[in-house]
C-alpha cells in the first residue's frame, strides 16, 4: 500500500511516501536556524513555519516518489506527544487530504514511530522487519528520554523515561552554560572529540537505581556549579574540549549501562535507538561496544532518521494498516500529552 505521512510535533515539517516498507521519499524541512536565535523551540513560530511550509514539503514528498494524490491508499500524521499548534497544523492538514481523496487516515503516536525506525535502512531506505526480534529501544531527544521493551511488533511497555530533563535538554541546557549555540548537542559531540573525558567526574544520576528512570537535572546543575566555580576555563578551547568531553561522558554512561541492564534483566538480546541525541558518536560507539561484550544485536536509527521524520510515521502507519487496527474518525483531534503506555 502507499501512504503519505506527515509529521508536525516540534521544529521539523516533514512529509514522507511509504509504499509496502519501502520510504519513497522522505522531505525534512528543519526550522533549527529559525529557532537558534531564540535558544530554544517557540511554539507560535514553529506552527507558523509548519503552516508555510506543510503543502511545498508535501509536494515535494510526492514528486520526489513520483506518487501522484489519486495514487494513495492512505493517509498518517502524528496526532502526538508534541506542541500542540505544531501538532495541529499537520495533524488537520492530513486529515483534510485524506477527507478530500476519501482515503482512511490514520494518527500516529512519535513516541512509537521512534521504536521502529532503527528498523529503516540502506539506500533507497527500506524497513526490514525480516531481522526484528523483541528489543529494548531507547528513544532520546531533545524533549524526550524513554527506555521501552518492544516485544512484537506493535506490542510494548514503557519500562522507564526521565524524570525531569530529557538527554538532548540535557546537552543543549550544559551547552547554553558553556556559551554554545542552540542546539549544542551537535557542538558538545564535535568539541568533545578533541577532549578528555576523564578531566572531571560528573555525577550519573540514577546510574544505580533500581528503575529503568532517567534524571538530568541533577548533572546540569553541578555543570553550572562548576562553571561558576572556574569562568576562566571558557577562554581556553581545549579546557571547553574537556568539559565537553566530561559532561558527554556521564550521559553516554547512565543511557548506555541503564539501556543494557534493561535488556539483560528483560531477556531480550537486542538493543535499538533513535532520537536526535542518537547522532552522537560517543553514544553510537559506547552502545556499539556495550552490545559487542553482550552478545546484543544493535539497531542504531541511521543518522538521518534520528531527528524527527515523517518515515518512521509512515511505516508504522502502514504496520498498523497491514494490522487492521480500528480506524478513528475523521474529525479526531490532536493528543499533545499522549504518553506510550
Ligand atoms: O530528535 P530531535 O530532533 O527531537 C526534538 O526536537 O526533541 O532531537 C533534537 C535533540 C537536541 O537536543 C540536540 O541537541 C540533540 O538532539 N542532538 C545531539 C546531537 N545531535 C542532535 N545531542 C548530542 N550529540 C549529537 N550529535
Ligand atoms: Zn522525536
Amino acid at each position: 500500500m502507499t501512504i503519505l505521512a506527515l509529521e508536525t510535533s516540534c521544529d521539523e515539517t516533514s512529509a514522507a511516501v511509504v509504499r509496502d516498507g519501502k520510504i519513497l521519499s522522505n522531505t525534512v524541512a528543519s526550522q533549527i536556524k529559525l529557532h537558534a536565535e531564540y535558544g530554544g523551540v517557540v511554539p507560535e513560530l514553529a506552527a507558523r513555519e509548519h503552516l508555510k511550509n506543510f503543502l511545498p514539503v508535501a509536494q515535494a514528498a510526492l514528486s520526489e516518489a513520483g506518487i501522484s494524490p489519486a495514487q494513495l491508499d492512505a493517509v498518517a500524521a502524528t496526532q502526538g506527544p508534541g506542541l500542540a499548534i505544531a501538532l495541529l497544523v499537520g495533524f488537520k492538514a492530513a486529515q483534510a487530504v485524506a477527507f478530500a481523496l476519501k482515503k482512511p487516515f490514520i494518527g500516529i503516536n512519535h513516541h512509537e514511530a521512534h521504536l521502529y525506525s532503527p528498523w529503516i535502512s540502506g539506500n533507497p531506505p527500506v524497513t526490514d522487519f525480516s531481522e526484528f526480534q523483541p528489543n529494548v529501544s531507547l528513544i532520546v531527544s531533545g524533549g524526550h528520554t524513554l527506555l521501552v521493551l518492544v516485544k512484537s511488533e506493535l506490542q510494548h511497555r514503557v519500562l522507564g523515561g526521565t524524570i525531569d530533563d530529557a538527554a538532548g535538554e540535557c546537552f543543549d541546557k550544559t551547552g547554553k552554560l558553556m556559551g554554545l549555540a542552540y542546539p549544542a548537542g551537535p557542538l558538545i559531540d564535535q568539541l568533545a572529540e578533541q577532549g578528555n573525558p576523564a578531566a572531571h567526574d560528573f555525577p550519573r544520576p540514577l546510574l544505580h537505581d533500581a528503575s529503568d528512570d532517567f534524571s538530568f537535572s541533577g548533572l546540569k546543575t553541578s555543570v553550572r556549579y562548576f562553571i561558576r566555580d572556574h569562568p576562566a576555563l571558557l577562554d581556553e578551547r581545549q579546557k571547553v574540549c574537556d568539559l565537553c568531553a566530561s559532561v558527554q561522558a556521564a550521559i553516554v554512561e547512565v543511557l548506555v549501562k541503564k539501556t543494557i541492564r534493561a535488556a539483560r534483566r528483560n531477556g531480550v538480546r537486542c538493543v535499538t535507538a533513535s532520537g536526535g541525541v542518537t547522532c552522537n558518536r560517543a553514544l553510537r560507539r559506547e552502545l556499539t561496544r556495550a552490545c559487542e561484550r553482550e552478545g546484543f544485536i544493535l539497531r542504531l536509527a541511521e543518522r538521518s532518521l534520528c531527528t524527527d521524520n515523517a518515515a518512521m510515521i509512515g511505516v508504522l502507519a502502514e504496520r498498523k494498516f497491514l494490522a487492521q487496527v480500528p480506524l478513528p474518525p475523521l474529525d479526531e483531534e490532536i493528543n499533545p500529552g499522549w504518553v506510550l503506555a
